[in-house]
């Protein structure tokens, strides 16, 4: 009988029908001239039983892991007492290899596998995302972006797409990619925050899933070169409404990917003792957090170069590794709020009656840190240009910027959330950079 194409995703329906399907051989395994090949073909696994006849074929005889197949046969439920995924296997009458991957020294499982070490696993990941652990996390990930949208567009915000290619700079100098643009100078975009804000008299509310590009020449396990940055920006609301929005952005998006099957598997998969964080999220001001970090005996390194740590003080950043054991001790997302003026960027609006703080937030997850930062913008002219005068930016390449603050001008704010550190959280990985396609870092920009 003619067989029924299908990605193994979709096979359930077609028990004990005849079904055609292709993908590359995931695991082997003979028993008594019986071929057991477990196939992959990125939407899940399939068992697929050779024998006989066509077990006996010199293909067969030697076929290798990660050799692309197509295999047509029935599909049965698998006898009682075994396992495989679906609780199907395909009884294989005809099969082919559409191409063969090397045995012996070049054979897949000698390039990759547990003992290969981080270097070879970078310069490999293009084989390494073929694993169970990378090709969940990377699956998980694309559910993530689609929760997101749904959430966003949910709660009325519109989707743009800002440029990469910028000349002004959003979060400081220091970390800015350069580049010769047709002989004037450009960047590679840090945050497309800017850009956002502008749209709002045009379009309303905002938000874009956009490549940030940071060069931080920081080796931690939650800094990349380049990342996912998801950012939002909102007219005509209160900080208070800023930091619920973020909240309902993330739960409401967990919720989703617990509701779909697949998602709520890989997340089964990845991350087995998750639980969906209580609402409302813990708030913490900064004044308060210092407090905190005194009371529990967190301390920062000391500036004098001596090695040494000193309590946190009033005005001091909270740095990754006070913050992370922070969250750690504290166990469920935390706000922090109220950050100081002078840690923070040039456009953050100040507390009404208490200016020398900000009306700013970070976002802390449990086992990563800040995953979020944002902030209510400063909405008056005069005081935007007198902000850039402070932090010694040139007014010119930002009217555009300013434009927003003359013609009509509305109390507003947004937030940057980072992809790869979400995804960490929820995924239960160690570093953001298993929670990217291909990763960039201090001196990686390869594959
Ligand atoms: O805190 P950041 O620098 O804030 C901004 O860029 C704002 N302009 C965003 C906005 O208000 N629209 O970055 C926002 C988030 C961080 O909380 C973090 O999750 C992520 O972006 N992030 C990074 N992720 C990976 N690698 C890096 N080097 C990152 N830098 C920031
Ligand atoms: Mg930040």
């Amino acid at each position: 009988p003619q067989a029924v194409k299908s990605k193994i995703l979709n096979l359930a329906p077609l028990r004990d029908q005849r079904v055609r399907v292709r993908g590359w051989v995931h695991r082997k395994r003979e028993q008594s001239k019986i071929l057991f090949i477990v196939v992959r073909d990125g939407t899940g696994l399939l068992q697929a039983v050779l024998s006989g006849r066509v077990a006996q074929t010199y293909d067969a005889l030697t076929l290798t892991l990660e050799s692309s197949v197509e295999l047509v046969g029935k599909l049965v439920e698998v006898p009682a007492g075994q396992t495989a995924p679906g609780g199907h296997e395909l009884v294989v009458d005809w099969w082919r290899t559409l191409g063969a991957a090397p045995g012996g020294a070049e054979a897949f499982t000698n390039k990759v596998n547990e003992d290969s070490g981080p270097e070879d696993r970078a310069n490999l990941r293009h084989l390494v995302m073929r694993g169970e652990t990378a090709s969940a996390v990377l699956t998980l990930r694309a559910h993530l972006l689609t929760a997101f949208r749904a959430t966003l567009i949910k709660h009325q915000l519109i989707e743009v797409t800002p440029p990469c290619l910028v000349q002004t700079q959003v979060e400081g100098g220091a970390t800015l990619f350069k580049l010769d643009y047709y002989g004037q100078p450009a960047f590679l975009t840090q945050s497309s925050q800017l850009y956002l804000e502008t749209c709002l008299p045009s379009i309303g509310d905002v938000f874009c899933i956009q490549e940030s590009f940071r060069a931080e020449n920081s080796h931690t396990r939650r800094h990349l070169s380049e990342y996912t940055h998801l950012e939002g920006e909102l007219a005509f609301i209160t900080f208070d409404e800023l930091m619920d929005h973020i909240e309902t952005l993330i739960c409401e998006s967990v919720d989703i990917l617990l509701a779909n099957p697949h998602s709520a598997a890989l997340i089964k998969q990845l991350n087995p003792d998750f639980a969906p964080p209580a609402r409302p999220f813990k708030r913490l001001s900064y004044v308060d957090a210092i407090a905190w970090l005194r009371e529990h005996g967190i301390k920062r390194p000391a500036e004098d170069g001596s090695g040494g740590e000193v309590e946190h003080a009033m005005g001091d950043d909270i740095a990754e590794a006070a913050e992370r054991r922070m969250t750690d001790i504290i166990g469920t997302p935390v706000f922090l709020h109220g950050f100081p003026a002078e840690l923070k960027a040039f456009y953050m609006k100040r507390i009404p009656g208490n200016e020398k703080f900000t009306e700013s937030c970070d976002l802390l997850m449990p086992g990563v840190g800040e995953i979020v930062g944002g902030s209510m913008r400063m909405s008056d002219e005069q005081e935007l240009i007198a902000a850039y005068r402070r932090e010694g930016i040139d007014p010119a390449p930002y009217y555009w910027y300013t434009d927003q603050r003359k013609y009509g001008t509305c109390e507003h704010g947004g937030y940057g959330l980072g992809v790869e550190r979400l995804l960490a959280w929820l995924a239960n990985r160690f570093t953001v950079r298993d929670c990217s396609l291909y990763p960039r870092w201090p001196g990686r920009a390869t594959p």
